[in-house]
């Protein structure tokens, strides 16, 4: 375990904003993690839990307590037979060195989420996704630090609520509770298949592609990436900023009267039911609001692909929530839309409802 002071979250985010931490303690085993929880009960100070930085906002005020650096690696094959690989792997992993690994071996299952920033550990977080793939498709289980009784656990997927962007980990009554320490995956030994997200579609038939496997794929969507979004290591943001969103069947109706468009999907829910999922582009919000590519208090739009936005030269997150409420308004008036945060704000993170639970007893 190793121990830093007064580190500042502008250097641990790729957003590259936020004032200092009191500690900064990185672990490197899924022992290690009992030692900080212990070194901070001492301190009486909060925790908060932190990957690669690549999806969280560090404030100005930085977060008094310490932040634990999951530094987790390692990828442990648990069984593989020439159908299916399923395999452990450490929290502190990068995110894209997992993908390259199965998807070098011939496993699909992940290839779609080719070089998403971030770490293992963090992506069943807000269940990331991309390019018509999402870590709840192939995640098994965690193993996990439960903060509120001291010890290991194991969680399966089932138990994590998966939806779009969020999980149990991201909010609720548990939200901020479990470390994530290692990720079980299971992957099948096939090729992908169509019908693939629209843009890859597009990619694949415009550089003759028909060979579908997770290598082609892989490739593909690497290019596709390359093009349109940001390297966090040369450009600060902090991918998406805004999410793209879901509405009811009547908000749709009242969102297509102004002109957005509304993509409609027929889905499964969990017991089986059918139903109708009504989803806008916010990335098309934006660009019809007349917003891409404009700077607002040091971000863009960005010009390539709307959601993100750059941090071309601000040093404080009060011009990031600035720069935000602008952006949200101007969509709100024109298409009745609110807009979602996509990164959460590094700051101590406690059940959502915990506390209406208490005053609901007493
Ligand atoms: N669009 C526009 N203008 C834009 C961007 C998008 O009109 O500037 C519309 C287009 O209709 C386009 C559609 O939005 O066809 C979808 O755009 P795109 O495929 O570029 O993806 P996105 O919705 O902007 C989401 C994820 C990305 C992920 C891509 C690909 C979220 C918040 N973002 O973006 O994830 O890479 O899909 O699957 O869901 C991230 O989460 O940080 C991230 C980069």
């Amino acid at each position: 375990m190793k121990i830093r002071e007064n580190v500042n979250l502008s250097e641990l985010t790729t957003m590259r904003l936020g004032g200092p931490t009191d500690f900064l303690i990185e672990i490197d085993t899924p022992e290690e993690i009992s030692d900080a929880v212990e070194f901070a009960e001492e301190k009486n100070l909060p925790v908060y839990f932190l990957g690669a930085g690549a999806n969280v906002i560090g404030l100005d005020e930085g977060f008094p307590g310490i932040i634990i650096k999951n530094n987790i690696k390692g990828f442990k094959i648990l069984r593989e037979n020439k159908n299916q690989l399923l395999l452990k792997v450490g929290g502190g992993e990068i995110w894209d060195d997992f993908v390259e690994f199965v998807s070098k071996k011939g496993y699909s299952g992940v290839e779609a989420m080719s070089k998403i920033p971030g770490t293992v550990g963090a992506a069943p977080v807000q269940n990331i996704g991309a390019y018509g793939q999402e870590v709840k498709d192939t995640l098994v289980s965690v193993e996990a630090f439960d903060t509120l009784i001291d010890e290991f656990i194991e969680i399966p997927a089932s138990k994590m609520d998966f939806s779009y962007r969020h999980s149990i980990f991201n909010s609720g009554k548990d939200k901020g509770r479990y470390f994530i320490l290692t990720c079980t995956f299971r992957l099948d030994k096939k090729n992908p298949e169509p019908p693939f997200y629209k843009s890859l579609q597009s990619y694949l038939d415009e550089h003759k592609i028909s060979a579908y496997t997770p290598e082609t794929i892989r490739d593909a969507v690497s290019n596709i990436r390359a093009e349109k979004l940001p390297d966090p290591k040369k450009i600060p943001s902090a991918g998406s900023f805004f999410k793209n969103i879901y509405l009811d069947a009547s908000s749709a109706k009242l969102a297509e009267e102004k002109g957005v468009p509304i993509r409609k999907t027929e889905k499964l829910d969990a017991s089986g039911k059918k139903y109708i999922e009504y989803k806008v582009n916010t990335g098309w919000l934006l660009e019809n609001a007349g917003l891409k590519g404009k700077t607002f208090h040091g971000f863009k739009v960005s010009d390539k692909a709307a959601l993100i936005l750059i941090n071309e030269s601000a040093t404080s997150s009060k011009d990031l929530e600035l720069a935000k409420q602008e952006i949200t308004d101007q969509v709100k008036k024109k298409f009745g839309l609110t807009l979602e945060q996509e990164p959460v704000e590094i700051k101590e993170e406690k059940p959502e409802t915990n506390k209406v639970q208490k005053e609901d007893i007493s």
